[in-house]
């Protein structure tokens, strides 16, 4: 099974790609954002501050400096808003475009955490069945990828795998 869900910090994965839920600058913030950028070290903002930020849904790739993966593929989420706003064509697009960028780029792991569900308020479980879904969806077409949807948080981890 080339997907797994998976518990642990996305900065210490040793994929070729880790995902980051960034925002529409891709100039750092906090979360997993601000975890990427304090492992990768200050040249990941550099290469970020070229890119000329990212459209909500849409994705970016950089190199990884000090993190152990290669690169480093930039989305960002949508802002829950209630889910009448188009979250979720926005959310199924930045796994989907990540993803695109990942086999573009020759990679044949990547890693996401779970996109929108924090800061930017997506209820988890939804968030869960989207990834699941589009991550699915696109290993029917593209077999030769590894895809891990990390869990930072424990509780939510075992509420997910149900053995709480
Ligand atoms: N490894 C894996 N997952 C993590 C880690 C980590 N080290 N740290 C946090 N998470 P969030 P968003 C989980 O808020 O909702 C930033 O300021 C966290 O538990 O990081 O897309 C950006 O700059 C949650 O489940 O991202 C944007 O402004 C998930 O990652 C905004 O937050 C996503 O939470 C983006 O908000």
């Amino acid at each position: 099974m080339p997907f797994s869900i998976v518990q642990g910090d996305i900065t210490e994965m040793k994929v070729d790609a880790i995902v980051n839920a960034a925002n529409n600058s891709l100039l750092g913030g906090g979360g997993v954002d601000g975890c990427i950028h304090r492992a990768a070290g200050p040249e990941l903002v550099k290469e970020c501050a070229t890119l000329n930020g990212c459209d909500t849904g849409d994705a970016k790739i950089t190199g990884a400096y000090r993190l152990p993966c290669k690169h480093v593929i930039h989305t960002v989420g949508p802002i829950w808003e209630g889910g009448g706003y188009g979250e979720e064509a926005l959310l199924t697009s930045c796994y989907r475009r990540s993803l695109q960028l990942a086999a573009e780029n020759g990679c044949s792991s990547v890693a996401f955490p779970l996109i929108s569900a924090g800061v930017y308020g997506y209820p988890k479980d939804q968030a869960v069945r989207v990834a699941k879904e589009t991550i699915t969806k696109f290993l029917k077409e593209d077999r030769d990828l590894d895809v891990y949807l990390v869990i930072y948080d424990k509780r939510d981890y075992e509420v997910m795998v149900g053995h709480v």
